[in-house]
């Protein structure tokens, strides 16, 4: 008995001063790095602020007390030189994904989607067969399938939105700007359209799904270890099952979609999904993929649509100068009706309004860390090995030495003033980070959200 009572004690004992003593060995390893005192000794002060959604502001403000670098929890820093975000995220560099994006993660049994993928040649492997259905290449509905949704974006706001002098009819902008989306990567991925804006509803509850869950798991994939409390079948079986309705259903069409792919009677196509079955795709793989553009193709996308209309109607100055663009562009005959993507580009000022909102205001608002095995010197300081380095999204994109003195601020012009060709380009490649442009991990999406807000702004402008 005796013996038991003193092996408990021990255990406690044992216990007790890993709990003491972990957290201080935790701000040992990153004490040359400054930061709020508290994020060095604990996760709780960076979970608390992803939880309330305002991460990204503090830490752009800790940005100015601290500078280049700072620690924001026991084994995360957070960077702001472009030059070094871009270092870190190049294309053959030795960093990979910290364990940040398991969130992303499925309860599938080896299967692993481009998302969350952290080793590296499995990565680019996978990539390479998804490029070509992704870029457009193999898929000839791209355009089509965008044109129509833009229309019945425009035509719900004229047959419902518009106020008259009798009636006022507000409109959730944010939401509609959701059902857009949702509409077009599900028509692109799943093949069949969720037919969101013809019933001006989350039909598949799919947004309801992302409004209540993400929040709690983008903070418990702080600390990654925790994700596996939901990622397992028990707690599945837990959860309401009409809070998982929604998603089921969506999962459940993937796969039905998928089905048609493979066997003997497979139907073949040229679009996205048939240009991954082309490129080798298993169909657990093939669903997974198309389940997993929703995630990444229709919140990032209506971000950008909803933010860069919100800024112009705030920006006066900006909304006519574009308007102006436009009803010059139609009365002289340079764009057609739905507008094609190349006379979108040939419209200088849209094209500024669109690299603008997404700088001012970046859809993927996360901490995208990224992790070396080897000790890294970052913005001048020691990085030890395994530690989740991140990017301060607003730091980066609204550097005045980049952008300039008003950087904070919306002003599309600033892109067609700028005459030293240098300048230019230092801005556009800064301003590519809200794709990842020319990392390992550059968006597989971005011809299709481009496609997307070149005709956009225009159509709702008519
Ligand atoms: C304005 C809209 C969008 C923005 C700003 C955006 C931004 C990004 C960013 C920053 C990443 C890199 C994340 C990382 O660190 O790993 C990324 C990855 C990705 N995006 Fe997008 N995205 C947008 C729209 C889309 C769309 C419409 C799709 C699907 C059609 C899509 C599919 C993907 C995929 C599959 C990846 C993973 C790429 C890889 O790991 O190789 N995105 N996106």
């Amino acid at each position: 008995m005796t013996t038991i009572l003193q092996l408990a004690l021990g255990a406690a004992g044992i216990l007790l001063l890993y709990l003491l003593l972990s957290p201080v060995a935790a701000y040992r390893r990153l004490r040359h790095i400054p930061g709020p005192a508290w994020a060095g000794y604990t996760p709780l002060w960076l979970v608390r602020r992803q939880y309330a959604g305002r991460l990204h502001r503090d830490i752009y403000e800790l940005s100015k007390k601290y500078g280049t670098i700072f620690r924001i929890a026991p084994n995360w820093v957070s960077i702001n030189d472009p030059a070094e975000i871009r270092r870190v995220w190049q294309a053959r560099g030795q960093w990979y994904r910290g364990r940040w994006y398991d969130m992303f993660r499925f309860d599938q049994p080896g299967a692993e989607t481009v998302l969350f993928m952290q080793d590296n040649a499995a990565h680019a492997a996978l990539r390479s067969r998804l490029q070509p259905g992704y870029s457009g290449k193999d898929v000839d509905s791209l355009d089509p399938a965008v044109d129509q949704r833009i229309a019945d974006f425009v035509s719900l706001i004229e047959n419902k939105y518009l106020s008259t002098e009798r009636e006022f009819r507000p409109m959730d902008l944010a939401q509609k700007a959701q059902f857009l989306t949702l509409d077009v990567i599900s028509d692109l991925a799943i093949g069949k359209c969720f037919e969101c804006l013809n019933n001006d509803r989350d039909v598949y509850g799919q947004i309801a799904f992302f409004t209540n869950s993400l929040p709690l798991v983008v903070a418990m994939s702080v600390v990654p270890a925790s994700l596996v409390l939901l990622q397992n079948p028990i707690a599945r079986a837990l959860l309401p099952k009409d809070k998982l309705e929604g998603i089921g259903r969506m999962m459940g069409l993937a796969q039905e979609n998928a089905a048609k792919r493979y066997g003997p009677k497979k139907i073949e196509a040229r679009d996205m999904l048939g240009s991954f079955v082309n490129h080798g795709l298993s169909y657990t793989q093939a669903w997974l993929e198309q389940f997993s553009q929703i995630a990444a193709g229709s919140d990032t996308t209506a971000t950008a649509v909803r933010m860069t209309l919100f800024l112009l109607m705030t920006n006066p100055e900006s909304y006519r100068a574009l308007q102006a663009e436009i009803d010059a562009a139609i009365r002289e005959g340079r764009v057609s009706s739905p507008i094609r993507q190349d006379e979108a580009k040939r419209l200088p000022y849209l094209q500024a309004v669109i690299k603008e909102g997404m700088r001012v205001w970046p859809p993927v608002a996360g901490l995208c860390p990224k992790v070396c095995d080897t000790e890294q010197i970052v913005c001048g300081k020691r990085i030890p090995p395994g530690t989740n380095v991140c990017w301060d999204l607003f730091g980066v994109l609204r550097n005045k030495e980049v952008f300039g003195a008003d950087a904070d601020y919306f002003r599309p012009a600033r892109w067609l003033e700028e005459k030293d060709a240098d300048r230019l380009r230092a801005m556009e490649q800064v301003q590519g980070l809200c794709f990842a442009t020319s990392s390992r991990w550059e968006c597989l999406g971005k011809s299709v959200a481009q496609l997307e807000l070149n005709k956009v702004f225009v159509e709702v402008s008519h």
